[in-house]
């Protein structure tokens, strides 16, 4: 912003404080927060600068000025800190605190490294717990940082806090300060608590802790003995001879604290970089939330000779973590179709950096999940990225919803080849059942070539890919198209690896039914199904593809799930048509012999089948007394021929024993059928 534009500065600062105020009650007051750490920073920031361009238009009542809110109303007693509670200024780069080092070394007139403590940022309450004569006496909020509330019937609760001091001599007045952190394992249960009584669950961990601290009626003594107290300074009763942060950091260890394990001496900027980098590698690891590294100039004598800004010291720095958290904007949700034909949503997102890294879009997942959340294009999210894990939008910021915005649907023509997509009953995912959809055409024909269907040797990924590519195969029956020298013209492939692969496609053209089936990738067909649907129809191509569900349904081990999955897949006119091309290019299967009606062996004769056969599955041993002219009943009768009895047979078998209907095992069918050795 020019200089000139001074009155439009104005009018920012006012709705700057306004709006902090605004933020800061809720915050504090209510443990509500409305907006991000990282938002609430950015205003923050946006303030301190426009009042470091216009000094004279910073207000005393401006947030910059102090810390904090003032303590509410009558409800706790107030506490004045002796020695005021400071905040911290925050680094959000390391070029801000490289700046910070220099000004540091500036300061102390050094050109020489100086040491600092490196420490976790704790993301919790602040609090003073005053020890008189070694005893706990005073536990208080930071509030203000002058007043705080007095808490400490609370605080009593927390384990972590020792009753007395550790030490045969310890001061008359002892002020120890530290962070009143909820672990996440705790808050996490906290939460599921409180949503499962309906009451709203806490935001963040930090939250949890502030407010479960102030408590007041009908303590919840759990709540607090839940709570961690980690100390990380000493502003009172510092023993003469500790002149460093770090032996700072070992007196409270005695005096019986839990001071952050990871606490390290860093040499310089160097070793103060490597321990954030450190930090922030475990931060996923960590049984508590902690947003950034917190550094202090080691020697106690120089953090007083630099001394302190009316909010913050001079000599300390909070190094922040990127946010893990942002709010944006969607801008539009796109459909994107998968490899495997799953239509997701993607939220296009106003470029906004989270977690380390500028996050453009998110996964929505699916249908459902977008009505779960109710995300809408022009709506403002909360976006979340941690760890590696991919970016996730959290939640709409509901009063930010422009008016007239519209509730997304799922499309119902594949973006892609515009085809009319599918969602099976009982499934989250919305599919393109397209074949040949360019989308999805590398994957299948990779599975069209993979080991368990069509086996198609050397026609791997790479290959695939390229062909795609080129255009060559713009549908999986394109590969049996294939011939020598279009293949040799490829880059990487010499005349020699051409003729291997068209001699592959050769031998792959003499398959099974089975295989070919499970070739087709027809959703939920995977190999077992396949070989069950291929012996139910004796490799009769025809006949499935006229099968209705019933009919599919009826295979054993075949549920409804795969009968309409298969039905669908062949109701495709581009399905039918590719497997009338794959025929025509040459792709065959010995058939099981025509069936005809009162032909064979075992013509008039009924078979019941009952318990597991020994080389046969049930279908195989139906379609063999059926292709020998005989006939497979459910149930046996008086009119039956044979029941056929494998191990562990059912009912039936007892039955055919009443009934005097004759009992064969494997041996016996085979004979009948005349296969026998
Ligand atoms: S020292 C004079 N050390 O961060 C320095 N503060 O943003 C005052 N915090 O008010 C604080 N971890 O609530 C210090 N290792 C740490 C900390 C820490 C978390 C909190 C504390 C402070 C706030 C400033």
């Amino acid at each position: 912003m020019a200089k000139s534009d001074r009155a439009k500065a104005e009018r920012r600062i006012e709705w700057l404080i306004s709006e902090i105020a605004r933020h800061d009650a809720l915050y504090y007051l209510r443990d509500q927060p409305e907006i991000t750490d990282a938002e609430y920073d950015r205003l923050r920031r946006e303030l301190a600068e426009l009042e470091a361009i216009w000094p004279d238009l910073a207000r005393p009542d401006s947030p910059t000025q102090r810390v904090g809110v003032p303590a509410t109303e009558a409800s706790f007693a107030p506490f004045e800190h002796r020695v005021p509670m400071l905040s911290l200024e925050n680094a959000m780069d390391e070029a801000e605190f490289r700046a910070f080092d220099e000004r540091v070394r500036r300061l102390l007139g050094s050109d020489a490294p100086v040491d600092y403590v490196g420490e976790l940022k704790l993301d919790g309450a602040a609090v003073e717990l005053v020890y008189e004569n070694g005893k706990f006496a005073v536990g208080a909020t930071r509030g203000d940082g002058r007043i705080g509330e007095d808490v400490t019937a609370n605080l009593r609760f927390v384990l972590s806090i020792p009753p007395a001091l550790a030490t045969a001599e310890p001061p008359r007045r002892a002020s120890v300060r530290g962070e009143v952190v909820l672990p996440l394992r705790a808050f996490r249960r906290l939460n599921r608590l409180r949503e499962a009584r309906g009451d709203e669950p806490f935001v963040n961990p930090r939250n949890a802790a502030a407010g479960s601290l102030r408590q007041r009626e009908d303590v919840d003594v759990v709540r607090l003995r839940s709570l961690e107290f980690r100390a990380y300074a000493i502003a009172e009763g510092l023993p003469a001879d500790t002149t460093t942060q770090f032996a700072a950091l070992g007196v409270l260890r005695e005096w019986g604290f839990r001071v952050s394990e990871e606490c390290a001496l860093c040499a310089d900027l160097d070793a103060a970089l490597a321990f954030y980098q450190r930090v922030l590698g475990e931060r996923e690891r960590l049984p508590i939330e902690v947003d950034g590294a917190v550094f202090k100039l080691n020697r106690i004598a120089w953090q007083q000779e630099i001394g302190n800004l009316p909010r913050s010291p001079r000599w300390a720095i909070a190094f922040k973590f990127p946010p893990q958290q942002e709010t944006t904007v969607i801008e539009a949700i796109d459909v994107q179709v998968g490899r495997t034909g799953a239509l997701t949503p993607v939220a296009k997102l106003r470029p906004v950096f989270v977690g380390g890294v500028t996050v453009s879009n998110a996964s929505l997942h699916n249908q459902d999940e977008v009505e779960r959340k109710d995300v809408r294009v022009g709506d403002t999210v909360v976006v979340q990225r941690a760890g590696d894990v991919i970016p996730q939008i959290v939640a709409v910021v509901a009063n930010k919803r422009p008016r007239g915005a519209r509730r997304w649907k799922m499309p119902s023509h594949c973006p892609v080849c515009r085809s009319e997509v599918v969602r099976l009953e009982g499934e989250a995912v919305t599919r393109c059942p397209n074949l040949d959809c360019p989308a999805q055409l590398a994957n299948n024909v990779r599975h069209f070539a993979s080991r368990g269907a069509l086996d198609i040797e050397g026609l791997g990924e790479k290959l695939v890919q390229q062909l795609v590519a080129q255009r060559l195969v713009t549908r999986v029956s394109d590969v049996f198209r294939l011939d020598a020298a279009t293949l040799a013209d490829l880059e990487r492939m010499g005349e020699k690896s051409a003729a291997n692969r068209v001699a592959a496609l050769e031998r792959a053209r003499q398959t099974t039914f089975a295989r070919f089936l499970y070739a087709l990738g027809i959703r939920h067909v995977g190999e077992g199904v396949a070989q069950l649907i291929a012996d139910a129809f004796g490799g009769d191509l025809d006949a499935l593809m006229g099968a209705d569900q019933a009919q599919i349904d009826a295979i054993e081990g075949v549920g409804p799930t795969i009968a309409e999955s298969v039905v669908r897949f062949f109701a495709d006119e581009r399905n039918r048509k590719e497997v009338a091309d794959l025929l025509a290019l040459g792709v065959s299967w010995p058939r099981a012999a025509p069936r005809r009606r009162g032909e064979g062996p075992l013509a008039g004769k009924t078979f019941v089948l009952t318990g597991t056969l020994p080389s046969f599955t049930r279908e195989e041993a139906k379609r063999r007394i059926e292709d020998a002219g005989g006939k497979v009943v459910a149930s046996v009768s008086k009119k039956t021929s044979y029941v056929v009895a494998g191990a562990e047979p059912g009912s039936k078998l007892a039955k055919a024993t009443e009934l005097g209907v004759a009992v064969l095992d494997e041996g016996g069918l085979l004979e009948l059928l005349g296969d026998a050795p």
